[in-house]
């Protein structure tokens, strides 16, 4: 891979060493760590997910960091820095925010996400795609999650990165975040090859429940026998965060073992409210639906089974429409 030996890795690591000195000693680090207080952090969670500070201000990294041109040419290519395109003035990317490292699976920075003390826009700032961080396949927090444990078994699935930080401060050490991005094929392969049962708990809202079924839909190919994945759906303007705060790890990890749905019971629970199966017309949707689906599944048995339900809800011969050369008029 290009990026193996990229110069962006010390600079990245420089800068996430700035934001994390910041916030021990900066004279305006009251405010972030006030901050980070309030949403329940302690010291201890902050250093083990290197959190960190942006000072206010238009040029703290930049100068720290900016030597000569060349220097600040390869932090605007790291995501750190901001070129103005008509004046040519640069500036820090992260201003007067606290700031998430996002590590790669060797622990290596390759990015950081920022976000604002207060309810000012945008709430959340993150690195552009760069030679070295490529959104669609990087999880926040899977880094940290196999530093604390190599030996998971499951992995949760969140939404943010205070999903992560909250859960694992509740001692729940296993989750990761998508980061606003949808869930992707490449993500769950990664998964896939850690662990044998991911856990999906999306934020209870209209974009939560439309997260999930995309993370149904990039899971199916890797639905080898002997994986399963789980949904966790929560009640309406919760997130992991403010439920597990809330009613704390024991009531959450109840919660999970008694509500969390096989995807097999969301997948077919999801089709059957689309396409009514009391009509034939609904049921012949519901096959064309669930039959292009149920085949990407690799896993032989798991592949056989839900198409065998899919009988049972259709009437059709193995659940299975037939294909389109099957059902051609004569002569056409
Ligand atoms: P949410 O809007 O659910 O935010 O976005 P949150 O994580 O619950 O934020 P808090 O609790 O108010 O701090 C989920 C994730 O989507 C990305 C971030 O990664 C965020 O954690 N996001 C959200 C952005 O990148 N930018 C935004 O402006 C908002
Ligand atoms: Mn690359
Ligand atoms: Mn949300
Ligand atoms: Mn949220
Ligand atoms: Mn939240």
């Amino acid at each position: 891979h290009q990026s193996v030996d990229s110069p962006l890795y010390p600079l990245l690591a420089a800068a996430a060493e700035f934001y994390r000195q910041a916030l021990k000693s900066h004279p305006a680090r009251q405010a972030a760590v006030d901050y980070l207080k309030g949403r329940g952090l302690s010291g201890t969670i902050a250093r083990d997910f290197a959190l960190g500070f942006a000072p206010p201000g238009w040029d703290n990294l930049l100068k720290h960091l900016g030597g000569d041109a060349l220097q600040q040419k390869a932090m605007i290519d790291a995501g750190l820095l901001i070129e103005n395109a008509e004046t040519g003035k640069r500036y820090d990317r992260f201003r007067d925010r606290v700031v998430f490292p996002i590590r790669d699976g060797r622990g290596r920075v390759i990015a950081f996400g920022g976000r604002v003390l207060g309810d000012d826009k945008p709430k959340y700032l993150n690195s552009p795609e760069t030679p070295v961080f490529h959104k669609g396949q990087e999880l926040y927090g899977l880094f940290e999650a196999r530093r604390h444990n190599r030996d998971l078994d499951e992995v949760i699935v969140v939404e943010g990165y205070m999903d992560v930080i909250a859960l694992a401060q509740q001692g729940l050490r296993n989750a990761v975040a998508t980061l606003g991005t949808a869930t992707s094929e490449e993500h769950l392969k990664r998964l896939f090859r850690l662990v044998p049962s991911v856990l999906f708990c999306f934020d209870g809202d209209q974009a939560g429940r439309k997260a999930a079924w995309r993370a149904l839909e990039a899971t199916l190919p890797s639905l080898q026998d002997g994986r399963r994945a789980r949904f966790l759906f929560l009640p309406e303007g919760e997130d992991p965060d403010s439920l597990v705060r809330a009613e704390g790890s024991e009531a959450f990890l109840a919660r999970l073992e008694q509500q969390a749905r096989p995807l097999a019971d969301y997948f077919f629970q999801q089709l059957t409210a689309e396409a009514d199966p009391r009509t034939l017309e609904g049921k012949a949707h519901l096959a064309t639906l669930a039959a292009p689906l149920i085949e990407k599944i690799p896993g032989a048995n798991l592949r056989a089974l839900m198409r065998q339900r899919l009988g049972e809800i259709t009437g059709l011969p193995g659940g299975i429409p037939p294909t389109p050369g099957h059902n051609q008029p004569p002569h056409a």
